[in-house]
């Protein structure tokens, strides 16, 4: 089947069957196009605790998903490929969390939503790269046990005055590791009047020579917002697609055309047809871990919430 056909069965489908497919803005092109909302951690984390939908199809990791249907336990959340599962997630185990909190039993627990939903579960509140300083500083504890990306927790640090324990040690993302100061570096020299653009997942010496540090969503406020025409863009190549796509007058460099997210990008157009049709690879999360781990999302979503109003 062509791509075109494609399309326009899972629009027929979609109408028919009252779904909604969300995208993270890693995703592939096509994938991305066909979505109803493309959008990072927190975008997605809200718009689906709001869907107007029987059926949400998310293109995005596991841990994505599992925090839409943990959001909306009377729908049906389906990921068009399963094994779409992010690395770093599977760093920080649920019986980490716990033994952490025995030996700082005065620390509060920040989990990035990078995390499976039994981890989750262990912790008191979830984070995103769009929120961490805002949920972080918002808890009344000076301890904060952090996890599961270290780059994030040393992002957070910089803006708290709290004491943050990384937890595992040494967590991070396959794909922002392959970043480095000496390529960005590089690359500001060759285009001195571009703006750096850095994801907190990155290594503190990449962050160190970002004109800012964003969450994939917050680059594309800047990119349209900014005076600047070229940036240098380190963060998985899937945004930069997206940045050229919306703003075609303005120039996207990547920092690096081999960072690409295997994971996020086995969603297919075919898949994500398959999933539609067959209501295929249900997202389900047993009650007892959803119950508890849906509270750290609410929480946050209030916290961020809040910051936005203020
Ligand atoms: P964002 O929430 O910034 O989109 O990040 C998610 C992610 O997995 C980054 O690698
Ligand atoms: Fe996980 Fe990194 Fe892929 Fe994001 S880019 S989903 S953190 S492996």
């Amino acid at each position: 089947m062509n791509s075109k056909n494609l399309e326009d069965k899972i629009k027929k489908l979609k109408e028919k069957e009252k779904a909604m497919i969300l995208a993270h803005n890693y995703q592939r092109p096509e994938v991305q196009l066909i979505a109803d909302f493309i959008g990072d951690s927190l975008d997605l984390a809200r718009t689906s605790a709001k869907a107007d939908a029987e059926l949400i199809v998310f293109a995005g990791v596991n841990f994505m998903a599992e925090m839409a249907a943990m959001l909306n336990p009377e729908k049906t959340v389906v990921i068009p490929d399963p094994e779409a599962r992010c690395p770093m997630a599977a760093q920080l185990p649920a019986t980490t969390v716990r033994e952490a909190k025995k030996k700082y039993p005065d620390a509060a627990v920040v989990l990035y939503v990078n995390t499976l939903a039994e981890a989750k579960a262990e912790s008191d509140v979830a984070c995103t790269s769009a929120n961490s300083p805002q949920v972080v500083n918002a808890l009344d504890e000076d301890t904060v046990l952090f996890g599961p990306d270290r780059n994030l927790a040393w992002f957070v640090q910089r803006r708290s005055d709290k004491h943050i324990i990384p937890l595992p040690e040494n967590g991070y993302c396959y794909v922002h590791k392959m970043f480095t100061p000496a390529d960005i570096s590089l690359l500001k020299e060759r285009y001195p009047d571009a703006e750096v653009l850095a994801h907190p997942e990155c290594d503190p010496e990449v962050q160190q020579l970002a004109t800012h540090i964003c969450s994939t969503s917050q680059m594309l406020v800047r990119a349209k917002a900014s005076p600047a025409k070229r940036f240098i863009i380190a963060t998985e190549i899937g945004l930069v697609e997206r940045l050229r796509r919306e703003f075609p007058t303005k120039e996207f460099i990547p920092a690096l055309e081999t960072a690409i997210c295997e994971q996020m990008k086995k969603h297919t157009l075919e898949k994500v047809y398959l999933a539609l049709r067959d209501k295929k690879n249900v997202v389900r999360v047993p009650p007892r871990v959803a119950k508890r781990a849906r509270v750290t999302i609410e929480r946050m979503l209030e916290i961020s919430g809040r910051a936005a109003r203020d």
